[in-house]
Order: C-alpha cells, then sequence, then structure tokens
C-alpha cells in the first residue's frame, strides 16, 4: 500500500504535522488519490466501491479525516484542516455525480444498441396450431344442422337439479339417475339449490322452451360431466350435441328424415340406418339409432376374414339416442301439449369422432398429446 493512504487514519500529531501551511500540500495527496480511483471507476459496481471508499459514513476516507485529522486538530490548525475537508469533500461529491451521469448514459446507449432490431434477419417460424379433432367434428355437426334450419345455442356446465333432472322428467329416485352418476359441487349450508356438473346437454332443451314459443329448432353443443371410471370408452368429461324441435305439425316421419339426412351427411351416404327401441323418460317414443358398421360396411365380418371386432358381428353400430319429446315435458314449460310436438336427440362428439377417425381409445381426446392432434390438422 502507498504509504500515504494511510495518513488519513493517523492524526495530525502522528505525522509529525503542526504547522497551518503543511496541511494543504497534505490534503493535494489525498485529492490526487481520488482523482486517480475515480478515473478507473467506469461502470456501475466500481463507481459503487468508490463511492463507499470515500464517502462512507463510519469508514470513507473523509470520515476518517474527519475523525482523525480534523476532530483532534490543534486550536491553530483546526481553521485550516476544515477548510481544506470542505473543499475535499465539495471536490469528491461533484465528481462521483458526474461519474454516475457518465456512466448512466453509457448504459443506456449500450441498451440501444443491444436492443436494436435487426431487420435483415428471418423471422421466427411459429408453428400454427389447428382445431383439436372434438371442436373440428362439432363443427361438422353444426354445420350439417344449421344447413336444414337449425340454431346453435350453448348453456351453463354448472345446473340445478332442477333443469338436469326434475323438468325432463326424471323425479327423484328415477332409476334413470343410476345411469347419471352426477358431481354434486359442495355449497355451502343452506344454499338455496344444489348445483351440479350438467349429465347432458338436456337441459338446455328445457331453458331454450322456456325462452321462446314454438316454433323452435336448436341443436346444442357442449361439455357434459358424470363420475364414469375413465377407461377406453368412458371419461368423467366428454362432449354431446342435444337436438330438439317443436312444432305444431311435426311427425315422426320428420324426426327419422332428418335424422337420417344427418348421418348421411356425417358418415357419407353409404351407411344404412335403423332404430330400435328404447326408453328416455324425456321422450315417448324413444329409440337408440343404429348405423351400418363403418367397419365392415355391415357385413359383421372383417377384412381378415374374422368377425368384425368393431360391430362384434352385428353389423350394426349404437350411434345415440332420440324419441318425440314426451308430452310430459311440455308441462314443464308452459306449452300446450295437445298442440305441439317435436323430437329431441342427444349424441356424444367423441363417439362420433371415434367411429368417423377409427380412434379406439376416448382418453387420447384428453391427453392432448400432440402426436395424436397433429394426425388431425
Ligand atoms: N340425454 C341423453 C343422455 O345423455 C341422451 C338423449 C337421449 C338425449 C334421447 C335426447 C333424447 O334428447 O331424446 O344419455
Amino acid at each position: 500500500m502507498n504509504p500515504s493512504e494511510n495518513t488519513v487514519s493517523q492524526t495530525l500529531a502522528a505525522l509529525g504535522i503542526a504547522q497551518p501551511d503543511e496541511i494543504s500540500s497534505l490534503f493535494a495527496e489525498v485529492r490526487a488519490r481520488f482523482d486517480a480511483e475515480i478515473i478507473r471507476a467506469h461502470d456501475e459496481p466500481n463507481w459503487n466501491i468508490t463511492k463507499v471508499v470515500w464517502l462512507g459514513r463510519k469508514s470513507g476516507v473523509l470520515a476518517q479525516i474527519t475523525d482523525n485529522w480534523l476532530k483532534p486538530a490543534t486550536p491553530e490548525l483546526k481553521r485550516a484542516v476544515g477548510a481544506s475537508l470542505n473543499e475535499l469533500r465539495a471536490h469528491v461529491e461533484s465528481k462521483i455525480e458526474e461519474c454516475r451521469v457518465a456512466i448512466e448514459s453509457g448504459s443506456e446507449e449500450s441498451a440501444l444498441t443491444r436492443e436494436r432490431v435487426d431487420l435483415s434477419l428471418p423471422g421466427v417460424v411459429r408453428p400454427i396450431g389447428s382445431h383439436h379433432l372434438i371442436r373440428q367434428v362439432f363443427q361438422d355437426v353444426e354445420d350439417i344442422f344449421v344447413s336444414i334450419g337449425f340454431s346453435v345455442v350453448e348453456g351453463p356446465e354448472i345446473e340445478t337439479p332442477y333443469y338436469n333432472f326434475e323438468a325432463l322428467n326424471i323425479p327423484e329416485f328415477h332409476p334413470v339417475r343410476d345411469d347419471m352418476d352426477t358431481f354434486y359441487i359442495d355449497l355451502a349450508k343452506g344454499a338455496p339449490t344444489p348445483l351440479l356438473l350438467r349429465t347432458h346437454t338436456s337441459p338446455m332443451q328445457i331453458r331454450t322452451m322456456e325462452k321462446q314459443k314454438p316454433p323452435v329448432r336448436v341443436i346444442v353443443p357442449g361439455k357434459v360431466y358424470r363420475r364414469d371410471n375413465p377407461d377406453a370408452t368412458h371419461s368423467f368429461a366428454f362432449h354431446q350435441v342435444e337436438g330438439l324441435a317443436v312444432d305444431t305439425d311435426i311427425t315422426f316421419c320428420d324426426f327419422t328424415g332428418t335424422i337420417e339426412y344427418f348421418v348421411k351427411q356425417f358418415f357419407g351416404s353409404g351407411v344404412k340406418t335403423r332404430f330400435r327401441p328404447s326408453y328416455f323418460p324425456f321422450t315417448e317414443p324413444s329409440v337408440e339409432f343404429d348405423v351400418s358398421c363403418i367397419f365392415c360396411g355391415g357385413s359383421g365380418m372383417a377384412a381378415s376374414g374374422g368377425i368384425c371386432g368393431k360391430c362384434k358381428g352385428a353389423g350394426w353400430i349404437e350411434l345415440f339416442g332420440a324419441g318425440m319429446v314426451d308430452p310430459a315435458v311440455y308441462g314443464f314449460v308452459n306449452y300446450d301439449a295437445k298442440k305441439v310436438n317435436g323430437f329431441a336427440f342427444g349424441m356424444g362428439m367423441d363417439r362420433l369422432a371415434m367411429l368417423k377417425y377409427g380412434i379406439d381409445d376416448i382418453q387420447v381426446f384428453f391427453q392432448n398429446d400432440v402426436r395424436f392432434l397433429r394426425q388431425f390438422p
């Protein structure tokens, strides 16, 4: 260490200084040392160090001069020391501030250089996504029905038991509720009504009829939920499209014609269709709608010679439930059951997609593995 650096840690007496005229050369030395240091402080970390070394409140050079030179100085020296110290302090402070301004404007300049956009560089190619297969199937189904006069409506996924069950002619303790293991929402005690995740899109039949007078022709795409354990054909969330047509002159023929038209548009005109009697509380009569097996052409035989694995040799595949609206349902929405009639259907989009595209596990729709999604751009 330069021996002069130590001067500030000693008293003037210890340095052997007794005359006021010796003071200015002593301060000149310190000032020269500062000037040499501040030149080297050309970035923020170094600037910080220099500032602390010189202006630090406890052990900065100026604090030491105050403690070791000024305070114990003899009365003869005190004036000279005080004056030189003030001068030095003014010099140090102004240089340190000057230096800060220089560093800041310098770093701004380099930030500008860094951020300058080079327009000659090629752009980043962002891969373009596509609609999920289920969304595509929704769209296909909607297009077909819209083309024959249906409109699309959507409804809440959180429903009351009234809309999900009662108004659809499914009173409490009706065995059909067993088929629809339901997610109920945890509500605080005293909530006005229980709430559940809709188990089907059928509640929108009620909501639509409550809102509008016949004629009604709507389809309702949406998500539905059931407490099913996941396997290749079950998922706790899946997708349906509900259909409802109510007017004063709708016949069973309109019903079968509409559904057959849809199926042929969706699967191709080669498929055959059939109805089987079924049961739903909100339709009477109710049917299960089948289509000739898309995989074996309805023969029940696989191309390899054995039995078709998809229809298990039956030649038919069950597609969805449907029926003529049960008059009891009209009672819940103040329609005159004597004057109106109509049909309804509810189909699973996941099932339609699996059949149309030969997918044998419903879970792939929810895993969103891009290797699957990319097959349906
Ligand atoms: N809501 C029924 C279900 O999810 C499906 C259904 C059947 C809907 C017959 C209908 C219908 O509108 O008429 O199991």
